[in-house]
């Protein structure tokens, strides 16, 4: 049993349903990233290209269920600059579509059957149509009905972006050069424990930094002001520590903060050492030191895995100083083929994209939920509907 691709159907005629993930963040009307949409696009050409009628659909943000107007998809139908369906349930305009022809349905999510995975509305959402590509990797860990739901009542496939991922990405799980280092950041280890767990069996070095960082340095009875962390996941980051430590994985952690006296974009930064952390000062970034050994631990490194900033990366070079150092520096030894980088999460690719790096790694995954349960083993529901 294996997944199909698109390869050797004949599409020429047929009503395609195809699933994409264009949750994009929209601010006053316009899109801010449009990376998900133009990884989409391979296949939608080679659908149109062969004949297919193709009609998308995708979710975007979380509506509940509710129609929500500030979550409409129109403004994506606007940048592809392809019709727009008011109802990802309309199926009249099915009759007035041609060979090549494309539209995009709006907002899955503004019905509540989507998310719970509801039988009744994928078999509606399935209907009028001869066949299912899933091409929505980003979404593929959600049990929903335009992801798992519907497979039950369509020939489905892959698209060329899911098994593109799945191909990089199980390159990381299974055949990694070594040494192999994990950079995670971000806010929250209750949402990274499962990547933890695993890297530390596989990785020869984690790199924790961000919030992140800050509650490992708490659980390492480090001061952290009155910065962001979790104080219930202490343990969970001592045992971490103590697992790495048996399994020869090094964990390195923050040697310095910047901290400012407020969390604003514009607060004044200083760079303090982890020791030396006030009671008013709040993290906002790694500090110098910090992002000095991360540059300088890529240099014996064959491998990098990247998700999650280690500052406000989004709020200015200020803030972003400790992501940017480590996102150009990746770029220059991925593009002199030194090491292979592997990188996943919205805020970590906008990291990328304001260095000018992002073409340079080896691969940047769509996904962000879904890029950190592929790589700490789990199965996707959404790639598991597609082997049958
Ligand atoms: C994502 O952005 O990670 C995916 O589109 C999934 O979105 P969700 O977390 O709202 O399900």
């Amino acid at each position: 049993m294996q997944i199909h691709d698109l390869k050797n159907v004949d599409v020429r005629g047929k009503y395609v349903l195809l699933r994409d993930d264009f949750n994009v963040q929209i601010v006053d009307g316009v899109i801010q990233d449009t990376f998900r949409i133009d990884s989409s696009m391979p296949t939608i050409k080679h659908l149109t290209s062969n004949g297919a009628r193709v009609v998308i659909c995708s979710h975007l943000g979380r509506p509940k269920g509710k129609v929500v107007p500030e979550m409409s998809l129109r403004v994506v139908a606007e940048y592809m600059n392809i019709p727009f369906v008011e109802d990802c349930l309309a199926k009249e305009f099915l009759l007035d579509m041609h060979n090549g022809d494309v539209v995009l349905m709006e907002n899955l999510r503004f019905h509540i059957g989507e998310e719970e995975n509801d039988i009744e509305f994928a078999k509606k959402l399935a209907s009028g149509f001869d066949l299912y590509v899933n091409d929505a990797f980003a979404v593929s860990h959600r049990a929903a009905a335009s992801v798992v739901g519907v497979t039950e009542f369509l020939p489905s496939f892959a698209g060329d972006l899911l098994i593109k991922e799945i191909e990089n990405l199980s390159h990381i799980m299974e055949n990694p050069k070594h040494p192999l280092v994990l950079f995670l950041g971000g806010s929250k280890v209750s949402t990274k424990i499962g990547v933890l767990k695993k890297f530390v069996q596989i990785a020869d070095k984690i790199v924790i930094g961000g919030a992140l960082g800050t509650t490992f340095n708490f659980a390492d009875g480090l001061p952290v002001g009155n910065s962001l962390y979790e104080e219930s996941m202490a343990d969970f980051a001592t045992e971490i520590m103590r697992t790495a430590d048996e399994n020869g994985c090094e964990i390195y952690l923050p040697l310095d903060k910047g901290v400012g006296k407020e969390f604003a974009k514009n607060a004044v930064r200083e760079n303090r050492d982890v020791t030396e952390i006030k009671d008013d000062d709040i993290i906002i970034d790694d500090g110098e030191k910090t992002a000095k050994r991360n540059v300088e631990l890529l240099q014996n490194v064959k491998t990098v895995v990247w998700n999650g900033t280690f500052g406000m990366a989004e709020w200015s070079d200020v803030w972003g100083y400790s992501s940017f150092k480590l996102a150009r520096a990746l770029g220059e030894l991925t593009k002199r083929g030194k090491i292979e980088t592997f990188v996943g999460g919205g805020d970590t690719v906008a990291a990328l994209d304001a260095c000018g790096v992002h073409d340079d790694m080896t691969y940047v995954s769509t996904g962000g939920g879904a890029f950190l349960e592929f790589i700490e083993g789990k199965e996707l529901p959404g790639i598991k509907a597609l082997i049958k």
